[in-house]
């Protein structure tokens, strides 16, 4: 019997993420965990650490979002990915590690990331909300939620609260390193927005 290689595990976790992330909210899709997954291979590589783990909990991270059985989103998605992985074949050791960082990869649930994989899936996410692919998911959770460009609960107020205070919350110097120029785009952004307006 011919086992499957890694890359075909990890490509049948896509297939199976994908039908977990086929739903309205655009800017937790499965592109946007693709991203970060990009985002956290690139990290893993230069900090040294499991790309496997990050991969996997990277593709799996907010599988949960939809239909959330558990306290929180990461929570939720956390179980899941522990059920897909089981039954794809994966080891109990690399299945606890891919869980503690989908658990942690948020503040709701009152988890700090702790393990390096779990520190650059945190990092990774993060990434994903800044630059022009972060202005392009704000307008789209925006629309989602219902928010008006700017006053309360508006994109422009979800960007003060949450997306301005990342950069104080970055646990490797990889991933602020790649922040920084984003993030100033996105002051930019904001910036001109306010110029326009007459
Ligand atoms: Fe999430
Ligand atoms: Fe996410």
């Amino acid at each position: 019997m011919d086992f499957p290689s890694s890359q075909e595990m990890i490509d049948q976790v896509v297939q199976i993420a994908k039908g977990f992330y086929a739903r309205k909210d655009r800017a937790h899709d499965l592109e946007h965990a693709l991203r970060v997954r990009n985002w956290g291979k690139k990290i893993a590589l230069a900090e040294g650490a499991d790309v496997t783990v990050i991969e996997l909990a990277a593709l799996l991270h907010d599988i949960g979002r939809s239909g959330a059985v558990e306290k929180t989103h990461a929570q939720s998605s956390a179980g899941l990915a522990v059920n897909i992985l089981h039954k794809a074949g994966y080891s109990e050791d690399l299945i606890a590690r891919v869980k503690e960082a989908i658990i942690a990869h948020s503040r709701e649930a009152g988890y700090e990331p702790e393990t390096l994989e779990a520190k650059i899936l945190y990092d990774a996410d993060k990434l994903d909300f800044v630059g022009a692919i972060g202005l392009g998911r704000l307008f789209t959770l925006g629309g989602v939620q219902g928010w008006p460009i700017m006053g309360e609960n508006s994109c422009e107020s979800f960007y003060q609260e949450r997306i301005q205070g990342y950069q104080e919350h970055l646990f490797t110097k990889t991933a602020l390193t790649y922040f920084k120029p984003l993030f100033l785009y996105m002051e930019e952004f904001w910036r001109q927005l306010h110029s326009e307006m007459i």
